[in-house]
């Protein structure tokens, strides 16, 4: 990082001095005698930290500080005092200064000073970059997927981040649940404040309820002192109650008082806490049955049903597939500094399997491949057994649910009669059906032999 100091003091042994200082930090030093120069100097340069006199002629220290203030606010800038205008000194921080020093400058002193403050800027470099880097992330971007299924979660998430509405995903294992619940808040105005992510169904409900809601000193045993809870901590920001259909109907009580009033008590305690939190919840069981059968709350239900979310299972987007393998092919590539193709045969194996673990395991199959391969492709061998094992893709049939048995006995059935260019008797054996019975449902299905 290029550094930039100005000096502004209307003595010219001063100014000489402190440059000669300086300039050991390795700084490029600019030098102004007034503020009206170094404003000047200014408008044509970008400089990291002013030193400026107080007393000066024309524009004094003060009104370049304000100035600065305004129109460089990422410029620190120091006051430069002799003993009688402390006091001006201090008001000088309380317009924003980043400190004084006393003249005669100690030299020791300012160098820590400078010192510190350009590891402060690094800091905040930093900080910056790591919230950029968390934004891409969670952008859009980073979540695979053009279909049509997956166009629509977009479309949703883009409408119910920016507002508050309590969100309900429902999705398979390994959908991109969480994924998704962190685009939600990552791109709400909630974004800078905390995205909490509790796991219901991972602790016992006494646990988790003290997790959630924290506990008062002395509420049980082990409890030696006070302990914020989730919805505490959250506050401000997103808590993300993943496997909500894992609790107990007493939690839910709690839970749905907490969406009501946006109030709770600490495990043990009597004094009502108050939060602002938005709550997003997460599930891979069918909710609404959950209420039917009894096992879940209705009114939290209706609560955290604000808006519904429900997230494909992949095998209902083979479009996504070859993202998803193209996106993490080169996610572990850089990973394990690899450079791979996927082989056409690999791929259409990828592109035909019915992935149950769906995301989560086509991204652990990319993975081992990655490493499994050893040329320039990723070939079927390099793909786990269950996988190559699947039906051959040219004459396979695809079953999913909300298909029929009909559906798929008539799709088997003609899968099976193209494979064999139409030999109806060698179907009937391959089906294990007897050949009147073959003639009988080519005829109910309407399919052309
Ligand atoms: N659309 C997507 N694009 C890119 N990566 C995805 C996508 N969906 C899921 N993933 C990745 O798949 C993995 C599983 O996602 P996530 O943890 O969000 O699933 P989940 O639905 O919460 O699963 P579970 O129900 O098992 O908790 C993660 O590594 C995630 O980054
Ligand atoms: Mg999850």
């Amino acid at each position: 990082m290029s550094k930039t100091i100005m000096i502004v003091d209307d003595e010219k042994n001063t100014r000489e001095g402190l440059k000669w200082v300086l300039e050991s930090t390795g700084a490029e030093i600019v030098l102004a005698q007034d503020g009206e120069q170094a404003l000047v100097r200014l408008g044509t340069q970008p400089v990291d930290v002013i030193l400026s006199d107080l007393k000066m002629p024309r524009v004094d220290g003060m009104e370049l500080l304000d100035h600065v203030r305004e129109e460089f606010p990422e410029t620190d800038f120091v006051i430069l005092t002799g003993h009688g205008t402390v006091e001006t000194a201090v008001e000088a921080m309380k317009k924003g200064a980043f400190d004084y020093l006393i003249k005669p400058v100690n030299i020791e002193e300012l160098q820590l000073l400078i010192e510190r403050i350009f590891e402060q800027k690094a800091l905040k470099q930093e900080n910056e970059r790591l919230r950029r880097e968390v934004d891409d992330r969670y952008g859009f971007d980073s979540i695979i997927g053009r279909s049509a299924p997956m166009e629509g979660v977009f479309e949703k998430v883009r409408q119910v981040a920016p507002t508050r509405a309590s969100v309900l995903i429902q999705g398979e294992t390994g959908t991109g649940k969480e994924v998704i619940a962190k685009a939600i808040h990552f791109n709400s105005p909630r974004r800078r404040k905390p995205f909490i992510a509790v796991n219901c169904g991972a602790l016992s409900q006494t646990l988790l309820e003290s997790e959630l809601f924290g506990h008062e000193k002395g509420a049980f045993t082990g409890a030696v002192k006070q302990k914020p809870g989730r919805f505490e901590l959250a506050h401000g920001g997103t808590i993300f109650l993943d496997e909500i259909g894992e609790t107990t109907p007493e939690l839910q009580v709690r839970l749905l008082r907490v969406l009501q009033e946006q109030e709770f008590e600490r495990v043990g305690g009597t004094k009502p806490v108050k939060v602002d939190v938005r709550v997003i919840a997460a599930t891979n069981r069918d909710l609404k049955k959950e209420v039917d059968a009894g096992r879940f709350r209705e009114d939290l239900y209706y609560r955290l049903n604000v808006i519904r979310l429900d997230l494909p299972p992949l095998r209902e987007r083979p479009d996504d597939i070859p993202l998803l393998v193209h996106h993490f092919l080169k996610h572990f590539c850089k990973d394990h500094g690899r450079d791979l193709e996927v082989s056409p045969k690999a791929m259409s194996l990828l592109q035909n399997h019915m992935w149950p673990g769906n995301v989560r395991q086509l991204r652990t199959v990319m993975e081992s491949a990655v490493i499994l391969s050893t040329g320039k492709e990723i070939l079927p061998k390099n793909l786990p057994d269950e996988i190559r094992n699947d039906a051959q893709p040219a004459n396979s049939i695809r079953l999913r649910v909300g298909m029929t048995v009909a559906d798929a006995e008539r799709e088997l059935i003609r899968a099976t009669l193209t494979e064999l260019q139409g030999n109806k008797a060698k179907a009937a054996r391959l089906l294990g059906l007897g050949r009147k019975t073959l003639y009988r449902k080519l005829e109910e299905y309407e399919i052309e032999a």
